[in-house]
This record gives C-alpha cells, sequence and structure tokens, in this order.
C-alpha cells in the first residue's frame, strides 16, 4: 500500500480501539441524561408518541421500530413529489401525527421531545398547517443557526412542492426568502427576537414553534421569556383569585411549542406551568462506541487517519466527522482529498462535503443528495450535525470531541471580550454525535479520546446567557422597554457580566446614567449589527463618511472572512495583497479591496471577477455577502432618515474617527515592551499577525475583537492618534 497514511494508523487493528458495551445507553451516564420529567402524561398505550418513562424503555432496547422501513438515502431534496410523501409518512413521527394534532389543539403550550431524525422540524409545521390548527397566522419555526433555517426551509418547500420562498420561507440575518403568502417560516432565534422591536406580540404569528431549545442559546432564551409574558396577553390569560389562572376570550391566540432532542424537559414544562410534555419515538439502531486507548494531541490528524482506516477497512456506509470549526474543517477536506486521490484503482472514490455553521444557504445542498455509486461521502461538519440536520447514509461517526465555544470574559471596567476558543464537548454532545450513526441501521462512533476522558466531560453545556456578552441583546431590550434584571428569564446572567455590558451601552452612548435607552441606543437598535458597528456608522454621519463606513462594516459583518490566507504561499500572498494596504491599517485596507472590487465589476465578466479575487487571494463570496449587507444596511439608513451616500472621497480622518466611536472600548496604547495595553481594561495585548499593522510600532490603535490563543491578540487594527483616547472612552469613564 502506497499511501502514506496507511503506514501510520491511529489504531493498528480494530480491538486496538478500547471497545466499550454500546454505551450510548447502556452506560450509567444516559440514565442522568433522561431523567423522566414529573410532569408528565404519555399518550395512549397504542400511541406512537410515548411518555418518556416508555421511551426509556424502548431505547434500552436499542431498536428502533423495526417494521418501519427506512427512506434511507432517497430521502433527499431531488426525489419527486411522490416519493417524498413516501418519505413523510414513513418518518417515526408520521405514525403519532393525529395524536399530536389533538394534543396541539388542546394545548397552548406543548413541549415536544424527540431524537434526531424522527422528523419534528420538518413535519410538525407542516401538520399545523395541514390541520388549519395555524389559522390566518403564520407558523414561525426558530433555529440557533442560520443554515439549519435555510436548509429546512428548502426541504419543506420541496415536501409542500411549492417554490422556496412562496408558503414556505424563511429569514434570516441579511437574508431572506418570504412573501405575503408565506405561511410556514423558518428563521433564526436571532430574528424573530429583532420582530418583537417592530411588533412586540409577535401578532402575525399564530403558532411559533422554538427548535432545538435544549441548546439554550442566548436569543432562544430571550425569545422563550417573552413568549411567556405574550400568551399571557393575547390568549387572555388572567391570575383570579381562588381560582388560579383563567383564560378569557382572545381574538388572536397564540399557540408555543417548544421542541428539543433531549429529554430534560423539566424545566420548560415549570417555566411554562402546566405545559403538556410529549415524547416521540425515534428510530435508534445499536452504534458501537470506540474509544482511543490514549487522549491524541492532533485532533485533525487523528480524525484523517481514522477516516482512511474506516475508508480501507470498512464496508461502505458514509462518514461523519465531527469538527470543532470552519478552519479545521477546511483543512481536513484538503488532506483528505490529497490522499484519497493517491489510493489504488481498486478503491471506492471519496466525497467530501463540509457543513457549518456559517456557509451561505444553497452551499451544502450536496451532503442530502444520494451518495453516487462505488464512493464513500465523508461529511466534515462542526455540532450543527449533532441535532439540527440529519444527514442521511451515516454509518460511521469520527468523533473529535471538541467543539467551539463562545465565552464572554468579563470584566468590571466595561473592558471584558467575547472569547471563542476550542473546549471539550459534553456528555449530552458526545452521545447525539454517536447517534448519528445509528439512524438507519447498525453503526459505529470512534471517539478520538479515551473513556476517561469521556466520563470527565460536563453532563451538558451552560446556557449561552451565562457565558456570553449581553450588550447587543441588552440595548433591544432596552427598546423594548425591558430590561435582564426584571425579564423572567429561565437563567439568570452573571452580574458582572450584566453590569459590563451596561457599561459598554453607556460608553457607546446608547444608554444615559438612569440606563436609559438614548435616541442614539434607538438608532443603533435598528441596524442588524453588532453595538460597535452600528455605533460606528451613526457617528459616520457626523463626519461625513457613510458610505465608506458601510463598505468596511459589511465586510466585518459577513460570515465569510475576505482575506485567503494559506501557509503555503505566505510570500504570494503578501505581494498579491500589497497594492491594497493602507498606512492606517486593516480597515482602510479592506475599503481599498471594495473599491477595487467595485471598479474590476463594473469592467470584468463574472469569471473575471473570479479570476481577480484568486489572484489576490481574495473571498469572493465574502464580497458578495458584503454587498447584500450593505444593501441591507442601506435600507435601514433610509428608514432612518440617514442619507448613505455621503462619502469623505479619499479623506482618512473621518473613517478612522467614526469607527474611534464604534470601537471606543477597543483602544490600546504601545507600551515599552511592544505589547498594548488597554484603554479601558486590564489586558495586555499584541497585534495579531495577520494585521497590516503587525510589526509596526504604532503608538494607539483600534480594533475589532480580542482573540484569544497562546496569549491574547487583537485584530483588525487601525492607527489612531494617542488624543482619540482622551476624547473617547476613559474621559468619559473618568467624568
Ligand atoms: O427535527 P428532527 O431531527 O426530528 O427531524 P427532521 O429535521 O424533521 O428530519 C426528518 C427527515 O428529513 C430526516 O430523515 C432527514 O434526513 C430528512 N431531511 C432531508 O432529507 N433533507 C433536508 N434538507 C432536511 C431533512
Ligand atoms: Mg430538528
Amino acid at each position: 500500500m502506497s499511501v502514506a497514511v496507511k503506514q501510520s494508523p491511529l489504531f493498528n487493528d480494530r480491538k486496538s480501539f478500547k471497545r466499550s458495551r454500546p454505551s450510548w445507553v447502556d452506560d450509567g451516564n444516559e440514565d442522568r441524561r433522561q431523567k423522566t420529567p414529573s410532569k408528565v402524561t404519555g399518550l395512549s398505550p397504542n400511541s406512537h408518541l410515548k411518555s418518556p418513562k416508555k421511551a426509556r424503555k424502548s431505547l434500552n432496547g436499542f431498536t428502533g421500530p423495526s417494521k418501519i422501513e427506512d427512506s434511507g438515502r432517497a430521502s433527499v431534496n431531488v426525489s419527486k413529489p411522490l416519493q417524498i410523501q413516501e418519505q413523510r409518512s414513513k418518518l417515526p413521527i408520521a405514525k403519532g401525527k393525529e395524536a399530536l394534532i389533538r394534543e396541539f389543539r388542546e394545548n397552548d403550550v406543548t413541549v415536544l421531545l424527540g431524537e434526531t431524525g424522527s422528523g419534528k422540524t420538518t413535519q410538525v409545521p407542516q401538520y399545523l398547517l395541514e390541520s388549519g390548527l395555524a389559522g390566518d397566522g403564520i407558523i414561525a419555526v426558530t433555529q440557533p443557526r442560520k443554515v439549519a433555517a435555510t436548509s429546512l426551509a428548502a426541504r419543506v418547500a420541496t415536501e409542500q412542492n411549492v417554490n422556496l420562498g412562496s408558503s414556505v420561507g424563511y429569514s434570516v440575518r441579511f437574508d431572506e426568502r418570504f412573501s405575503p403568502e408565506t405561511r410556514i417560516k423558518y428563521m433564526t432565534d436571532g430574528m424573530i427576537v429583532r420582530e418583537l422591536m417592530s411588533d412586540s406580540l409577535l401578532s402575525k404569528y399564530s403558532v411559533v414553534i422554538v427548535d432545538e431549545a435544549h441548546e439554550r442559546s442566548l436569543r432562544t432564551d430571550l425569545l422563550i421569556a417573552n413568549l411567556k409574558t405574550i400568551l399571557r396577553q393575547r390568549n387572555n390569560i388572567q391570575d383570579v383569585k381562588g381560582k388560579g389562572k383563567v383564560k378569557g376570550n382572545a381574538s388572536n391566540p397564540l399557540k408555543v411549542i417548544i421542541m428539543s432532542a433531549t429529554l430534560d424537559a423539566e424545566k420548560f414544562g415549570l417555566f411554562f406551568e402546566g405545559a403538556k410534555i410529549l415524547y416521540v419515538q425515534g428510530r435508534q439502531h445499536p452504534v458501537k462506541i470506540y474509544h482511543s486507548s490514549q487522549g491524541q494531541v492532533d485532533y485533525v490528524d487523528a480524525a484523517m487517519r481514522t477516516f482512511f482506516q474506516i475508508h480501507t477497512d470498512y464496508p461502505p456506509g458514509d462518514v461523519l466527522i465531527f469538527l470543532p470549526g470552519q478552519e479545521d474543517i477546511e483543512s481536513l477536506e484538503k488532506t483528505i482529498q490529497i490522499y484519497s486521490n493517491q489510493l489504488p484503482h481498486d478503491h471506492m472514490l471519496v466525497l467530501t462535503c463540509p457543513m457549518y455553521a456559517s456557509q451561505a444557504a444553497g452551499q451544502n445542498s450536496k451532503v442530502f443528495h444520494p451518495t453516487p455509486p462505488n464512493t464513500r461521502k465523508c461529511i466534515l461538519a462542526t455540532n450543527i450535525a449533532e441535532t439540527s440536520i440529519t444527514i442521511p447514509g451515516v454509518k460511521y461517526v469520527i468523533d473529535t470531541g471538541k467543539c467551539k465555544e463562545k465565552r464572554y470574559l468579563a470584566r468590571n471596567t466595561g473592558g471584558g471580550f467575547d472569547t471563542l476558543l476550542i473546549r471539550d464537548i459534553t456528555q449530552s454532545s458526545a452521545m447525539q454525535r454517536a447517534g448519528r450513526a445509528g439512524r438507519e441501521g447498525a453503526g459505529h462512533c470512534f471517539r478520538l479520546y479515551t473513556e476517561d476522558a469521556f466520563k470527565a466531560m460536563a453532563l451538558s453545556a451552560e446556557p449561552e446567557i451565562m457565558r456570553c456578552s449581553l450588550s447587543s441583546s441588552l440595548l433591544q431590550l432596552k427598546c423594548l422597554g425591558q430590561d435582564l434584571e426584571t425579564l423572567d428569564l429561565m437563567d439568570q446572567p452573571a452580574d458582572e457580566s450584566m453590569k459590563s455590558s451596561l457599561i459598554v451601552l453607556f460608553l457607546l452612548g446608547a444608554l444615559d446614567r438612569e440606563k436609559e435607552i438614548t435616541s442614539v441606543g434607538r438608532q443603533m437598535a435598528a441596524f442588524p449589527l453588532e453595538p460597535v458597528y452600528s455605533r460606528a456608522v451613526i457617528a459616520s454621519t457626523e463626519y461625513g463618511c457613510t458610505q465608506e463606513v458601510l463598505d468596511i462594516v459589511s465586510v466585518l459583518s459577513a460570515s465569510s472572512k475576505l482575506f485567503v490566507e494559506s501557509s503555503e504561499q505566505r510570500d504570494a500572498v503578501s505581494e498579491a495583497r500589497q497594492k491594497f494596504r493602507h498606512v492606517c491599517g486593516d480597515h482602510l485596507t479592506i475599503l481599498n479591496v471594495v473599491k477595487a472590487y467595485q471598479e474590476i465589476a463594473q469592467s470584468e465578466s463574472k469569471s473575471g471577477r473570479k479570476e481577480w479575487c484568486r489572484r489576490h487571494f481574495l473571498n469572493e463570496r465574502a464580497l458578495l455577502e458584503a454587498n447584500d449587507i450593505r444593501d441591507q444596511l442601506r435600507q435601514t439608513c433610509q428608514r432612518l432618515g440617514i442619507d448613505h451616500r455621503v462619502s469623505c472621497g479619499e479623506k482618512d480622518d473621518p473613517v478612522i474617527q467614526s469607527l474611534g466611536h464604534g470601537l471606543a472600548l477597543n483602544m490600546a496604547l504601545l507600551q515599552p515592551d511592544g505589547f498594548y495595553k488597554q484603554a479601558i481594561g486590564q489586558s495586555v495585548v499584541k497585534i495579531h499577525p495577520s494585521s497590516t499593522l503587525c510589526d509596526k510600532k504604532t503608538p494607539a490603535i483600534i480594533y475589532d475583537e480580542l482573540v484569544y490563543t497562546n496569549q491574547i491578540y487583537a485584530r483588525g487594527v487601525s492607527k489612531i492618534p494617542k488624543s482619540f483616547i482622551l476624547t473617547f472612552g476613559t474621559l468619559k469613564l473618568q467624568s
């Protein structure tokens, strides 16, 4: 065998994977995870919807309802309408359809639990629509991730045999497809929270389905808190002495359905006093779990070797690899492609399919297409594939045991920052990941960590509200006349992080000393941007450079990175980009790129533009996305009466001044030792190697963000006059 990877497999033979019992359900952890909610009412014994107690029984037996034929690989977007209807009727949830509709009709709030792939997200909205339960209103289905919202909407449109954007649509930040006839709308939780600002009762929605509630994302928590008050108002529920809660007549009542892939429903049930809890039995085949006998230092390399071990030694079946983020996905995809091309001809081909949250709509559709003959699909995904999206055909899972987690390091002085760190997953995630191998038949899960490491993992993740920056949410709540301190939340954030977000908003001028929202704050909240950037846009009206600031902020808000990094071609990259470099730093460098691209776009064809981007190591997708974002920001400007065409021409100062207003908290001063000290806050930082100012000794800087690897780096850096620091941040804080 000539393949290098084959010479050093991670495990020499199958036995060297420390084979454990199918611990997916058999070990003690599973029991802890599936604690039976106390307030459960099961359905009738014949029903296929089961109470969690029964559910546990069926899970322990490790077999799905074997009578049900699996739709398998045929379940793709390209299927014909008839086939699709057949697939729909074979989903585990279909047998409980009538019972579900009955329960939804009778209850204002339902908590629906069920294993991934049982059909909750795609079917429940259609049942509501087809049974007339949604009345004339819209059914909202919320998702914590953009890519889940867009791809599920596409799937349901196909199932309904309609064009995406007609009766089935979606709405995610900077991208939407819906029309006045839309009845089922998949949307990110952030978008529906934003809608509260213009319609605090969400009156156009007759049903709000909060999906993936177990993830407890920040926006989902805010939505759930608001739904509780909205239900009271729209369903006319009053506390009557001696009688408890009494429901009066309501002209536009709301139904809420909370859906989750894990079984800890108790908390949701308690929060929505008296919610009905239902369980839909999924389909789960046995999964053999293998733990590596020792910890892996390089999980990307370990995943690659394990993949080829499966590919050469195991029968056909697709492989799903869980990785923490886009960078690892891209690098592993490249390596797998290189090595698989060197395999002898008698081997199956390998088709790689990346899947991560920031992918543009439609970019991942090949993942759902049937695997071509004589080919093994290798899906490289983040935790998006854990519960949000079910990919058919997976028989093998490789679990690196890592994920990326956002965590805010709050500082009392207001100088805190968000970190995005790679960390160990939780036991709950590990079990979900393993479960993905057993949906269509017996499967295998290769954990690149030891059994002891698994046991040492936290049981489940901490809700995001307890570990993330709250300033953007607090600003939105203030617009609604609400406050984090008084809102009835499922979990309260830490005091110091609330305090820190108040300081941030005060320094940006969005709140006054009485913590009341200012007119600047209201304008800021109207932009779908982080407060630092919406503040910069508003400042740009003072300095006459709205056009330039919108150009920069649009690129910074795109999900793809503008600059393609290539460690092998570092010199070529730096030479190709030389002409965009601006002495003031990264922000104006971005502006130079945008301007150059706009010029090219006028004269070049599509392929010419593409080639130009390739030559300059620029990611055209980021530029195209930024164009869309800018269009939307311009619309917001128009609504606020801001002229977005105002330009400062070739002048640099106004742009830097405007950005300085937004990044007032992100200023740092050069120290004698070459490090930078935050003007507000205590952190000592270095300029990130990717910055144009990296090796310059600039006395004072502003930066977009701090990233924490082995030390704290400032990324997206521009030079500012030292006097700025006095004008903005510190003086204000002291005054
Ligand atoms: O929400 P839950 O995990 O219970 O299941 P679902 O997302 O409604 O998925 C039901 C079925 O639809 C699964 O078999 C998926 O593979 C399939 N599906 C698909 O084929 N293509 C999509 N874009 C989305 C779902
Ligand atoms: Mg789902």
